[in-house]
């Protein structure tokens, strides 16, 4: 019998504080109509003063194990994706185990910036597969307003702060496309591209947490062009293609990339789950705030055939099928 990794809750939670384009007029040289005409972001959330990654990791990962009906010591691990920690060392994913009061299993956190929930779900997916784990929690939670260079109109206008969390369960299935779950994965990465994205600090150069450095029109130009071909990828795995998916639900960056990428998989606009006019880029977290804005507003039903794909700092690229 074929073991998927299956869709069973799904959650997420924005800080309270929402931010407005108009904020940034008079801090910097930008206006309101140059963000939504460049990236088509109105607004995000930052975080408030003493609210970490942990504690939106674990207000998201409360609201998928509601969803699921599932008491956290149901989960036997839990896996966050994030590139702003509360701290160097524990883990995020050990403080939300804590938080959210599981007392079993293990948690770690992976980090593979904007492409981190790609990463996360790849691998809770091979868990689930070779059998280490039957339910995984699976987060992707970000504080980027912490690393942002408050000085630099390119990339201050651009993130957000903000989490979403899927519950994934070993269901038995038939081996075919039609089965709920993870169908297949694409993870990329080529570090030659490292100056493209990157913070200019850290634990062993700078011991400063650092700020975000980007050649954004660069980082574009790759983007389009590698999300169409992972996504392309991951669905010829699988025998599909752009015809076959009932939604695409992209990283969140800018919506001149979602644009172009669904262009070029020849998907409509109107089967992509689009929030970036509300979240601004939330890094790792963007895809599960999709996941679970896109099932809240009625978009993603159960049996919807989902990809999802992500680019960033690295860079690091990928895609998930599944069918929700
Ligand atoms: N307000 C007003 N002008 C701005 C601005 C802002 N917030 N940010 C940049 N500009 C200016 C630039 O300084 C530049 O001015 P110049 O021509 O006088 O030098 C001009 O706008 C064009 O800059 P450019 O970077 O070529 O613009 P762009 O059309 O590529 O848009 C981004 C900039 C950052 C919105 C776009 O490149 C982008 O979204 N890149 C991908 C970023 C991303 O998503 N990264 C994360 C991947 S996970």
């Amino acid at each position: 019998m074929t073991i998927r990794a299956v869709v069973k809750g799904v959650g997420h939670y924005l800080p309270a504080r929402t931010v407005p384009n108009s904020e940034f007029e008079g801090k910097v040289e930008t206006s309101d109509e140059w963000i939504r005409a460049r990236t088509g972001i109105e607004r995000r959330h930052f975080a408030a003063e003493g609210e970490t990654t942990s504690d939106l990791g674990a207000a998201a990962a409360r609201a998928a194990l509601a969803d699921a009906g599932l008491e956290a010591d149901a989960l036997d691990a839990i896996i966050v994706a994030t590139s702003t920690p509360d701290l160097t060392f524990p883990s995020v994913a050990t403080m939300v185990q804590a938080k959210i009061g599981m007392t079993r299993g293990f948690a770690f956190d992976v980090q593979a910036v904007c492409a981190g929930y790609v990463y996360a779900l790849a691998n809770a997916n091979a868990l689930i597969l070779s059998g280490q784990a039957r339910r995984v929690l699976v987060i992707g939670a970000e504080t980027f307003s912490r690393i942002l260079d408050f000085t630099d109109r390119s990339t201050c206008v651009l993130f957000g702060d903000g989490a979403g969390a899927v519950v994934l369960e070993a269901v038995g299935g038939t081996g075919t496309t039609e089965d709920r779950g993870i169908l297949s994965t694409d993870l990329n990465s080529d570090g030659s591209y490292r100056d493209l994205l990157y913070v200019d600090g850290g634990v062993s150069t700078s011991g400063t947490a650092g700020h975000l450095r980007m050649q954004g029109n660069q980082v574009f130009r790759h983007a389009v062009e590698k999300l169409a071909e992972t996504a392309h990828t991951a669905l010829a795995k699988v025998g599909l293609d752009g015809g076959d998916v009932d939604w695409i639900v992209p990283h969140q960056a800018n919506i001149r990339i979602i644009e172009g990428t669904a262009k070029r998989m020849q998907v409509p606009m109107e089967r992509v789950v689009v929030t970036v006019q509300d979240h601004g880029n939330t890094s790792a977290a963007s895809i599960p705030l999709a996941l679970s804005v896109g099932k809240e507003r009625g978009q993603i039903k159960e049996g919807d055939l989902l990809v999802t794909e992500a680019i960033g700092g690295g860079l690091a690229w990928g895609s998930v099928v599944l069918r929700w």
